[in-house]
């Protein structure tokens, strides 16, 4: 069939992932490559589809993904609740895990091939990757050169933000949901709150800047922490986004009802602050901004959930063990591990990415009652 034919195959289950299949060019590769046998699109194009072996990553809603998030482990030394379970999860073996040199490669493919201008490596937690500034390093050597970020619990970083920002590392993004140590334990299992500032002021000590704070907060847990957590960002210059919970999470417990909203983040927010819309464009941004208190400051608040942006999606995704998922939500990826190993060439990694993005659909989905959560958790997919 023609998912078969595009190397899609439904997600693993619970972070495992089978041993994959031979790489042969399947059945029907030509035909799905030139379209063919693809379903009629919901909303066609102004410009035709590049045509294969050309062109950079294309859905059939006519978005264009020009932001690569790269998640180098599903391991992790927080537990998050919103994530993980106290007890972790079953990580990914080594032998599935892509190298350093593949990272590589398939980032280049994606710079030089596809038109991938900014790069964020993720996690799990990708300090823990010991290969991170050489693969840093390698991405900020590409031509064109691709804008490199890193989303991290911090911990560790106030070691490694020198070595990251030697290597070129732009920007870094750093999960903190709470100030309040017993609640730091409370929501991440782990008494690492101090870690974490250091790490905060070394990243900025080191110009890796503007650093961006992101913030989850739940009902009942750490939904007072919305105003301290902005008073502290405003003091010290980092740009806080609070990002509403998505199903996510390993253990399938979301609900929308227990969600704290955008709308219950602005009023707390309004309680203290003057807050007026920030009038840049947003563009693909997923973050609506808010001046705070006239200005310079901002807060961000990213409504994944309540006003999604999927319209303005220009995401595609690739997980440690060499995945390439077109949403976040997607339930099915398309496997670049497999045919790299068995030598594939740039061109046909590149064309199975290409077609991988075709299939992207045109939302989540979390408010349509057929909303099936990915069986991967975030931790293992790359936020
Ligand atoms: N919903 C929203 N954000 C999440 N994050 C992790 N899990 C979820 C979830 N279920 C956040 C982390 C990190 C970023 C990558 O995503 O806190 O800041
Ligand atoms: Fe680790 Fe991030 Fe998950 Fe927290 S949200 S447990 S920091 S991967």
């Amino acid at each position: 069939m023609l998912r078969r034919a595009l190397g899609w195959r439904r997600e693993p289950s619970r972070g495992r992932v089978d041993g994959g299949t031979a790489f042969r060019r399947p059945r029907g590769y030509i035909r799905a490559m030139t379209g063919a046998e693809l379903p009629d699109p919901v909303v066609r194009r102004a410009d035709p589809v590049p045509a294969p072996g050309s062109g950079g990553l294309v859905d059939r809603h006519g978005r264009v993904a020009t932001d690569l998030r790269v998640s180098l482990t599903d391991r992790c030394n927080l537990r998050c609740t919103y994530c993980m379970p106290p007890e972790g999860l079953q990580w990914l073996p080594k032998v599935e895990q892509l190298t350093d040199d593949e990272v590589v490669r398939l980032v280049r493919i994606g710079v030089e091939q596809l038109g991938i201008r900014e790069v964020r490596f993720t996690g799990g937690e990708p300090l823990l990757r010991p290969g991170l500034p050489g693969i840093v390093a390698a991405a900020t050597a590409l031509r064109p050169r691709p804008e490199v970020s890193l989303t991290t619990n911090a911990i560790g970083l106030s070691r490694m933000a020198p070595a990251l920002a030697e290597a070129g590392l732009d920007r870094i993004n750093v999960s903190l949901d709470t100030l309040d140590r017993d609640r730091f334990k409370q929501l991440t299992h782990r008494d690492r709150l101090d870690d974490v500032l250091a790490g905060l002021a070394a990243a900025q000590a080191a110009g890796l800047t503007p650093v961006k704070v992101n913030a989850v907060l739940l009902h009942g847990l750490n939904d007072v922490d919305a105003v301290p957590l902005l008073e502290f960002c405003v003091e010290h210059g980092y740009q806080l986004r609070f990002i509403e919970q998505m199903p996510l999470d390993a253990h399938h417990a979301w609900t929308r009802g227990r969600m704290v909203t955008a709308e219950d983040i602005l009023e707390r927010l309004s309680a203290r602050f003057a807050l007026t819309p920030d009038s840049e464009e947003r563009g693909s941004a997923p973050a609506e901004r808010w001046l705070v208190d006239g200005g310079p400051a901002t807060v961000g608040v990213i409504a994944s959930v309540t006003r999604s942006f999927c319209g303005a999606c220009d995401r595609t995704r690739l997980t440690a063990d060499g995945q390439v998922r077109n949403c976040l939500f997607a339930r099915e990826e398309s496997d670049l591990r497999t045919p790299l190993r068995e030598g594939a060439t740039d061109q046909e990694l590149a064309d199975r990415w290409r077609i991988a993005t075709l299939g992207k659909l045109p939302g989540h989905g979390i408010d349509d009652p057929s909303f099936l959560q990915p069986s991967r958790p975030m931790s293992a997919i790359g936020g």
